[in-house]
């Protein structure tokens, strides 16, 4: 026997939860299915376990598409102040850490409650812990077979995610189901990743837990925040956002002295002629890098016994500093993933697949990549939205 619904939405996660609970407010009957234990897992995990659920500097220019207008219609009618409004409708304290990025005070499982408590109002059926056998298309109905169970509904909407994290239950299911219906998929890349390092880079390795404000660079992106050393290579929010930049074989440029103007070393030679490079660096930068570095730079002696030309030289690899990485951590560690269904195929007003009426793709899944800060979740919500106002 078939249960019959409006919309079946595949995936509890952030995406999946807010259009199931739009649609089902709007009188849809909505049933969605996850072979999770718990909804909206990721989401627990954001943020330190707080969640980080929004960023008040959104725009479609932080997002990373094919297509990088794609976005811009879900983010301008579903906004940051409007997530933020149903938040505090929720109760949910919440504060700015920096860079417009807002965590909950307490904890990310608020978020997930909230979202449950939408769903309740929409009297959303929610089936967890069921694989999804399978899916097809007959007589303009989609019918998913799950467990012993098997639902159908003229709307299907694919908010799966996308393969970042597979030990948390994160799978490319969407784009199986995607080329099912005949969709292209854009080759997915772990994002949002710490690089490995190797070769000459390996010595930094030794710097394990020290980091810095620098600018890292990654051809024309650039973004200033902290880098993290790790056993592996390089980490930290820097590192992480132009690692969805990366192409293997670039090389990644760090400022790590962003403060300071060309020719700094030179004024430090007028002003403390008997200082050293790794004096300098140390009252600059934690100590350990400071030696890692002055080490690498080779300027033995005294500032005033270093040529101007040489100086002039040192400034400028420590503003520029090329790391060679060897790869990334992958999809284990990838905090998003690049790539996913193609957005060719879909309206961007609706998430709706122009070649397969009634199949909707929402969040990770799709092709659309935020930076690091709150903008992942802030397209889980306004896809979603999009979605759910459509079903
Ligand atoms: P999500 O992956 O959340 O949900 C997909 C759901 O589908 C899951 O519940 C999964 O179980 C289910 N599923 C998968 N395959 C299935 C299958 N075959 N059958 C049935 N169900 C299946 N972003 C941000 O903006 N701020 C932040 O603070 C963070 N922090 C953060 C930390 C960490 C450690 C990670 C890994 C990621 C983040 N992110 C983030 C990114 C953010 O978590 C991510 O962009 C959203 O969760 C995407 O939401 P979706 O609903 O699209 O997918």
């Amino acid at each position: 026997m078939s249960e019959h619904y409006d919309a079946i939405v595949l995936g509890a996660g952030g995406a999946g939860l807010m259009c199931a609970a739009v649609a089902g407010q709007r009188g849809r009957r909505v049933l969605v299915i996850d072979h999770a234990d718990a909804p909206g897992k990721k989401i627990l995990i954001s943020g330190g376990g707080r969640c980080n659920f929004t960023n008040v500097h959104t725009a479609a220019d932080r997002y990373l598409s094919a297509n990088p207008h794609f976005a811009k219609s879900a983010l301008s009618r579903y906004t940051p102040a409007d997530f933020i409004a149903l938040v505090q409708r929720h109760g949910i304290a919440f504060h700015e850490k920096t860079l417009g990025q807002l965590f909950c005070d307490g904890s990310a499982r608020q978020i997930v409650a909230m979202l449950l408590a939408e769903c309740a109002k929409g009297r959303v059926d929610i089936a967890l812990g069921e694989a999804i056998i399978a899916v097809d298309h007959a007589d303009a109905r989609y019918r998913v077979k799950f467990g012993r169970r098997t639902a159908s509904a003229p709307a299907l909407v694919i908010a799966t995610g996308g393969p970042s994290i597979p030990k948390m239950g994160a799978t490319g299911f969407a784009y199986d189901l995607a080329r099912q219906f005949g969709m292209k998929v854009v080759e997915p890349r772990p994002a949002l990743v710490p690089f490995t390092l190797g070769g000459e880079d390996v010595l930094f390795r030794d710097l394990s837990g020290v980091s810095a404000e620098v600018v890292a660079r990654c051809g024309k992106a650039a973004f200033r925040e902290a880098a993290l050393f790790t056993h592996k290579g390089l980490s930290g929010p820097a590192i992480l956002q132009v690692s969805s930049y990366w192409r293997h074989g670039q090389p990644i440029g760090i400022d790590f002295l962003p403060a300071h103007e060309s020719g700094w070393l030179l004024a430090a030679k007028r002003e403390r002629p008997r200082a050293t490079l790794r004096s300098v660096l140390s009252a600059l930068l934690p100590d350990r890098l400071a030696e890692t570095l002055s080490d690498r730079l080779a300027l033995t002696g005294d500032l005033a016994s270093q040529t101007d030309k040489a100086l002039a030289a040192a400034g400028q690899r420590l503003s520029a500093w090329t790391f060679h990485p060897n790869g990334t951590e992958g999809f284990a560690k990838a905090e998003v993933t690049l790539g996913g269904i193609s957005t060719a195929d879909l309206s961007s007003q609706t998430m709706e697949s122009r070649r397969n009426p009634g199949l909707f793709a929402i969040g990770e899944a799709v092709d659309v990549t935020g930076w690091l800060g709150g903008y992942n979740f802030q397209w889980a919500w306004a896809s979603g939205v999009a979605a759910g106002q459509a079903l």
